[in-house]
């Protein structure tokens, strides 16, 4: 499945829920207006979608939130999901999780199929991880990740870097990681929703950590990727891998290869983007998978060309877009 710019889309992000049990200061507000009970698609209707896209070429499916685990029945959902993965249809289904729910599904989700995760962790200090997250404790994150090591799973880290909360900790959070052979992957926040300028004031250029890290550690460029955004470094002292995701630097929607759905069914085009596209009325006015199939491709054809995030940060404390991060799960 092809875009007017060329480009195969080969990766589903599934937002399963819009809730979460933390609330990351970058990515919800304290008090936030979820998706009505009644507009939340079932979990068959999700898989059917989800197989919709597996059938138009999708080869990654990534499950997010909000928080995923928090989803009632998304083990069940993974369970069947992993078809496509047993029939050659699918390389990899996935999920990013917070990691507070984690010591409880590991073994689930590695008998279900599920091979790795990406888990959120901004700091190995419980004092500022609660108030990044509001709600969070660290220990039970920190569980998780060991939970789903011993279970099997590859767990990469991802780190949002914040300016004055835990920019001067990346090297501590490096070692940490590489010590027990997880691969890291620093982000910069993203000015989405009414994060109370944390989306904009807390941005640190991930140029600038790269440069700080470069005095401790040789960083070298690598060619390695998971079909994501990162861009790739080995670093030679701990012979770990270290990811950059940087939109503001990196021109990754040249070869962007994914599209978002919510747990509402509106499929977003791109991230940096309102573009969007309702599929839930397609579910609900019981067409057919062929109707199906050709509003998913139509939908694709309107991919915009890439995020702008660089030409609205800087605007000030505005948000660069109305949605929350939560809504699509990044
Ligand atoms: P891998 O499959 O392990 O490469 O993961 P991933 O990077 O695709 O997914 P993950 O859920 O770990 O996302 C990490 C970060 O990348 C999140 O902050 C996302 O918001 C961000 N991200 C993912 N895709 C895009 C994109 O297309 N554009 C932008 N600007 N950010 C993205
Ligand atoms: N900017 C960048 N990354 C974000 N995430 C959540 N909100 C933001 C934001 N505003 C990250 C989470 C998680 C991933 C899915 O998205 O930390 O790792
Ligand atoms: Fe929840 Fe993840 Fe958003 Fe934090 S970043 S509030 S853990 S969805």
């Amino acid at each position: 499945m092809l875009d007017a710019c060329g480009r195969a889309i080969t990766y589903l992000r599934v937002s399963v829920t819009d809730r979460c049990d933390f609330r990351c200061r970058y990515c919800m507000a304290e008090h936030m207006r979820f998706a009505p009970k009644a507009d939340v698609l079932g979990l068959e209707e999700l898989d059917r979608l989800c197989s919709a896209f597996v059938r138009l070429g999708v080869r990654k499916l990534r499950l997010t939130g909000g928080e995923p685990l928090v989803r009632r029945g998304v083990v069940d959902l993974i369970g069947s999901l992993a078809r496509h993965l047993a029939e050659g249809a699918l390389d990899e289904l996935t999920l990013t999780t917070n990691g507070a729910q984690l010591a409880r599904h590991a073994a689930a989700l590695a008998a279900r199929g599920i091979r790795r995760v990406n888990v959120s962790l901004d700091t190995l200090r419980p004092d500022v991880f609660r108030e990044v997250t509001r709600r969070g404790e660290l220990a039970d994150v920190l569980g998780g990740i060991a939970a789903a090591r011993r279970a099997g799973l590859t767990v990469k880290i991802n780190t949002v870097v914040l300016a004055g909360i835990n920019d001067d900790e990346i090297g501590d959070v490096l070692a940490w990681a590489h010590g027990q052979g997880m691969d890291l992957v620093l982000i910069e926040v993203m000015p989405l929703g009414e994060v109370d300028r944390w989306g904009g004031d807390r941005l640190v250029p991930l140029g600038l950590v790269r440069a700080r890290l470069a005095a401790r550690y040789t960083l070298v460029d690598i060619p390695f990727s998971t079909g994501g955004p990162a861009r790739w470094v080995r670093v030679a002292e701990t012979g770990g891998r270290l990811g950059f995701i940087a939109p503001r630097v990196h021109d990754f929607c040249r070869t962007c290869n994914r599209v978002r759905l919510t747990c509402t069914g509106r499929l977003y085009l791109c991230l940096g983007r309102e573009n969007a596209v309702e599929l839930a009325p397609l579910l609900r006015g019981r067409e057919s998978d062929a109707a199906l199939d050709a509003a998913i491709r139509a939908a694709v054809l309107r991919k915009p060309k890439g995020h702008d995030f660089a030409g609205r940060a800087d605007a000030g404390s505005r948000p660069a877009l109305a949605r929350h991060m939560s809504v699509t799960g990044g």
